[in-house]
């Protein structure tokens, strides 16, 4: 009975890990530590996180690795997070998306189905309601017009799913996660980059003149929906489903960079830039369907999710803020 989380050395996954392993599940993690990011943040937030997790060096687009891990670890579920992340990347980079989002996703699908996985959960994103869907953005929305790579490819993930519960009865479920957060976060999107740049005095670009909404999620909260979903059978006919996992509450740009700047004590110098492509005016998540599957309540406002995070910059970039 072991659990395979693929991307365990990233963000999501390390807190992942450490939260199974704190339940005394064995778990054995794979990443490749690109260098999408800093591959050495990555190495810092397992040995801090999770350092007694078993986590392989190893690409999903190596199928032979790929089998011959399945075959050593067997594991019964598989928590698959890996992926090529980010929007704005995804324009500059489209080939990194194809290789990890949808090479490396069929990947874990074929091995999930000839080694008799019995669950797999997989990591969707708000994105793929792209420009079809209004807030609160529900399951049941249209997920086809997605506006940029990085969406398409997580889209597709769903479908690609869908289809290997409906040939093969492999139970899947995708959780869309909306913006997450937290200490150890990636060092590419607002929270660090905004903590980072408010803490060193630079100025930070603010997009759509600031007009914009997300419904940031506190890692914390994430990680009890991904431990909520991988404890609940699939209970649709089709064994595939979806789940939101946001806070659902968006919160204004403007109020966000205030919250940055009060924990930094420090003053916020905002650049207002044009909306960039690929990118959404708003995210809001329904969460209803999570919380009636599997209880999911998200408990962590920015106020209090926030603030941690600025000290955690602090601490871990020092003056390289
Ligand atoms: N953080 C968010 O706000 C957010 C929002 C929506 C969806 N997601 C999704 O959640 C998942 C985890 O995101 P994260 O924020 O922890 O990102 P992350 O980049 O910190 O973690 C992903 C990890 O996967 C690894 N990886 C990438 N390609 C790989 C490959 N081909 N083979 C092996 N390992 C590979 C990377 O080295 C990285 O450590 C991703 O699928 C991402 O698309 C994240």
């Amino acid at each position: 009975m072991s659990i395979l989380v693929t991307g365990a050395a990233g963000f999501i996954g390390a807190y992942t890990c450490q939260a199974l392993a704190a339940r005394g599940e064995r778990v054995v993690g794979l990443d490749n530590y690109n260098d999408y990011y800093d591959p050495q943040l990555k190495r810092d937030r397992v040995a801090a996180l999770c350092p007694q997790v078993d986590i392989r060096t190893l690409d999903l687009t190596d199928r032979d690795g790929l089998a011959a891990l399945f075959d050593e670890v067997q594991p019964t579920r598989v928590v698959h997070l890996a992926a090529q992340a980010g929007v704005r990347y995804s324009l500059e980079n489209p080939h990194a998306y194809v290789e990890s989002n949808l090479v490396g996703f069929v990947n874990v699908l074929e091995l999930c189905r000839h080694r008799g996985v019995q669950h797999l959960l997989y990591a969707s994103s708000s994105s793929v309601y792209g420009d079809s869907a209004t807030p609160p953005f529900s399951e049941d929305q249209r997920v086809d017009r997605p506006r940029s790579l990085y969406a398409a490819t997580k889209a597709a993930n769903e479908l690609m799913a869908y289809t290997y519960a409906q040939l093969y009865g492999l139970p899947a479920t995708g959780l869309r996660f909306f913006t997450v957060y937290g200490p150890w976060g990636r060092p590419d999107m607002a929270p660090l980059l905004f903590s980072r740049a408010v803490l060193a005095g630079r100025s930070i670009e603010v997009f759509n003149e600031g007009r914009m909404r997300r419904d940031f999620t506190h890692v914390s909260d994430i990680v009890a929906g991904i431990l909520g979903a991988l404890s609940q059978p699939s209970a649709e006919p089709t064994p595939h489903q979806v789940f939101n996992l946001g806070n659902h509450t968006p919160v204004e740009l403007e109020h966000f960079i205030e919250v940055i700047a009060t924990a930094a004590g420090r003053p916020a110098h905002k650049i207002y830039r044009p909306m960039q492509p690929g990118d959404m005016v708003e995210t809001m998540a329904d969460t209803r369907r999570a919380h009636a599957a599997f209880g999911y309540a998200p408990r962590t406002p920015i106020e209090t999710g926030l603030p941690p995070v600025v000290q955690w910059c602090r601490e871990y970039f020092g003056s390289a803020a």
